[in-house]
């Protein structure tokens, strides 16, 4: 390796760092409006509220950090993934910041705002059909990976353990501190499923006893972006199903109904799946007599102005 590619292997991982200070550290916010029980207390994770406006800032930063760290990534490979948005925005802003081109696959009909959001930040965008959703986008990022290893490092976050390890290694003991160790319960919808298997995995380890609650779209037709149907979908590799305590079902229009009382009580305006796993934090607090239920809000609902005009 010359002199000139070390030097600027270090400028490259110093600046990982610095970007960094912009990933999680996130508000754990108490939700007391939108619903409330004697001896229960339901906290909120504001997960938009760091790079790129998500709780994907977690596993894309880790992903992005460890692939540099390894030399599988540097600022002449194209990072390339298949994301139906947030990890897209999250890749996208820090690959601007780091100087490391971002190439994406996502369905066709992934929301006009996500696409400019995209195109702002400099990603190129390959788009899939929309019929396949992402299964499809995914299928195409793997072949073209295999068509050209040499230009991409090919991300994965459904296959990739930096994914659910950043969880591990940030939300779970942010959650754990927030709470001074009360926390009894946690509740998480599945996507990637990076937050639930992570989160619930770094939370077991301070305290085996800490339930954590699987939350699914009812059925496969469903309105809950980033969420999976996992009966019908491909199952992630990072997934284990033999992690979560319980499962509940949760239907897109009490979500959608959920997203109007979090704006309206808590003055919160947050997306349709964060309001669902609201509601599925509530269902669990309807069945417990006393405990401290933590959920995320994986972001807020400025990207989803299509949905919002149908909610309110
Ligand atoms: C809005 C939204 N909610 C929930 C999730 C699910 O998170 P995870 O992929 O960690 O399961 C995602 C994932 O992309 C998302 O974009």
């Amino acid at each position: 390796m010359t002199t000139h590619i070390k030097s600027k292997n270090i400028r490259l991982k110093s600046r990982v760092h610095q970007v960094g200070q912009l990933v999680g550290n996130t508000p754990l916010y108490p939700i007391t409006k939108a619903y409330s029980k004697k001896g229960v207390q339901i906290y909120a994770k504001l997960e938009w509220q760091q790079l790129g406006s998500s709780v994907k800032s977690r596993p894309a930063f880790n992903i992005i950090k460890q692939a540099v760290y390894d030399g599988k990534l540097d600022n002449n490979k194209h990072l390339l993934d298949a994301t139906s948005g947030n990890t897209g925005i999250a890749y996208a802003s820090i690959g601007a910041a780091l100087g490391i081109p971002v190439t994406l696959c996502l369905p066709e009909n992934a929301s006009e705002g996500r696409k400019t959001i995209l195109k702002s930040l400099g990603a190129n965008l390959i788009f899939t059909s929309r019929f396949e959703s992402t299964d499809g986008a995914q299928l195409k990022a793997k072949e073209l990976f295999a068509e050209r290893p040499d230009k991409y490092y090919y991300a994965d976050q459904y296959a990739n353990d930096s994914n659910w390890k950043a969880h591990y290694e940030t939300t779970a003991p942010e959650i754990w501190a927030g709470t001074y160790g009360k926390i009894t319960h946690f509740v998480a919808g599945l996507g990637t499923t990076g937050t639930f298997m992570g989160t619930s995995r770094g939370l077991k380890a301070y305290k085996n006893d800490i339930e954590v609650v699987a939350l699914q779209p009812d059925n496969p037709m469903h309105g809950l972006e980033g969420w999976k149907h996992l009966e019908t979908a491909i199952v992630p590799k990072i997934y284990d199903n033999q992690l979560a305590d319980g499962f509940l079902e949760i239907d897109t229009l009490q979500a959608y109904e959920m997203v109007k009382t979090i704006a309206q009580t808590e003055g919160l305006l947050v997306s349709p799946s964060a309001a669902a796993n609201l509601q599925g934090a509530i269902q669990l607090a309807k069945s417990i007599d006393e405990g401290v239920i933590v959920t995320t809000f994986a972001d807020d609902a400025s990207k989803y102005a299509e949905v919002l005009q149908h909610i309110f």
